[in-house]
């Protein structure tokens, strides 16, 4: 007899059951294209979280900068309170949430420094306001509020000269290697599925379990 309460396998959005075990990161890009394609509100934002050094989580919205075969990729300043507790602890969750059709993914896993290279590369790309702004600002130190208005005349004064403006030795990309994904999605008649991959360590082969909404 079946039990009334078993999970079926094909419900919901069975594109992710069928292809999460062959290439995760590979869905996660696709999903991550598709959301961008939309445009639906801001595709690329992502909550991180960290781990304090009295092991509380901390959680934050960053840019994903990149979604590839090796993970995703994000920038920030090593000294701010996230780049402080990375270097402590290398490791992050973080969640995309997309809205049409609804789908969240979550991602955990160690996480990289990347060369400067690679870190140059991510900073030519920002704004000369952005880029102003990794210069001018100590992301998380204590400020006097009154000279708030002070720090954003240097940026903006920064920023009229973006040829001058150079990655500064505390900022850096990082690269999350997921060791979990989990791909949760909502079809038209509202059904939910949870897909999730996982694997001991970024070296081993990709497994593969579905859970109950
Ligand atoms: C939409 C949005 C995007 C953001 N993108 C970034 C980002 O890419 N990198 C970053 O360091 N902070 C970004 N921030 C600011 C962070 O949320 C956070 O305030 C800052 O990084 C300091 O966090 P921390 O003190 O935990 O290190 C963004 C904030 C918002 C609301």
């Amino acid at each position: 007899m079946s039990d009334p309460d078993a999970v079926d396998p094909t419900a919901g959005d069975t594109t992710a059951a069928a292809d999460a075990t062959a290439d995760p990161l590979g869905l996660l890009q696709t999903w991550w294209d598709e959301a961008r394609e939309r445009g639906d509100g801001m595709p690329d934002a992502i909550s991180l979280a960290t781990v304090t050094p009295e092991g509380s989580p901390a959680n934050r919205i960053v840019i994903a900068k990149r979604v590839d075969e090796t993970g995703v990729v994000f920038v920030t300043s090593g000294t701010s309170d996230k780049g402080r507790e990375l270097a402590a602890r290398p490791e992050a969750a973080a969640v995309f949430l997309w809205p049409q059709p609804l789908r969240q993914v979550r991602v955990s896993g160690p996480v990289e420094v990347l060369d400067d290279a690679d870190s140059d590369e991510l900073f030519a790309v920002h704004a000369p306001l952005s880029r102003a702004g990794f210069v001018a600002s100590r992301q998380s130190e204590p400020m006097d509020p009154a000279a708030l208005d002070r720090l954003w005349e240097r940026i903006r004064d920064l920023a009229e000269d973006p040829d001058a403006l150079e990655r500064p030795a505390r900022w850096h990309g990082y690269r999350i290697v997921p060791t979990a994904i989990e791909f949760w999605s909502q079809d038209e008649e509202r059904t939910q599925t949870r897909v999730q991959v996982y694997r001991a360590t970024p070296a081993d082969p990709w497994q593969q379990r579905q859970v109950q909404p």
